[in-house]
């Protein structure tokens, strides 16, 4: 095992140094958010008893849009046994869709209610 060898002192030191390093970097990269990301539909929060549905949505995307009514349907006609929370998603390649996400975090603060709405005005005024 002459390949194992440690040299010299300093080379363990350096070896010990950059591992160290190596550990402060992983520690710094895993930090979890306080709290979930995300806007819950008419409060209804998963439970046991529910499915739940991730949708990331950009605002100003078409195609986001165009899932909406589906799945709103899809939502009235299962009830409480379907929870739904949606995660603000801006494509770099619409403008303003960075902004109008942060509108949503913003109106969620403000009053949980709202943030549907205008998520929906969102979808309604697209061009
Ligand atoms: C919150 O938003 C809902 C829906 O837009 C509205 O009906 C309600 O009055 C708002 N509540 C407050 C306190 O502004």
């Amino acid at each position: 095992m002459k390949f194992l060898k440690i040299q010299n002192y300093n080379t363990l030191m350096k070896s010990i140094v950059l591992l160290l390093l190596c550990v402060v970097h992983v520690n710094a990269q895993v930090t979890l958010p306080s709290k979930q990301d995300g806007f819950w539909y008419k409060n209804r929060i998963a439970n046991t008893k529910s499915i739940v549905i991730e949708a990331f949505f950009d605002p100003l995307c078409p195609d986001s849009r165009d899932s909406w009514p589906p799945l709103k349907l899809a939502l009235q006609h299962y009830g409480s046994r379907l929870s739904l929370v949606v995660h603000p998603f801006p494509l770099p390649y619409h403008d303003n869709a960075f902004i109008s996400s942060r509108a949503m975090h913003i109106s969620n603060q403000l009053n949980t209610s709202a943030t549907y709405r205008l998520l929906e005005s969102f979808f309604d005024h697209q061009v």
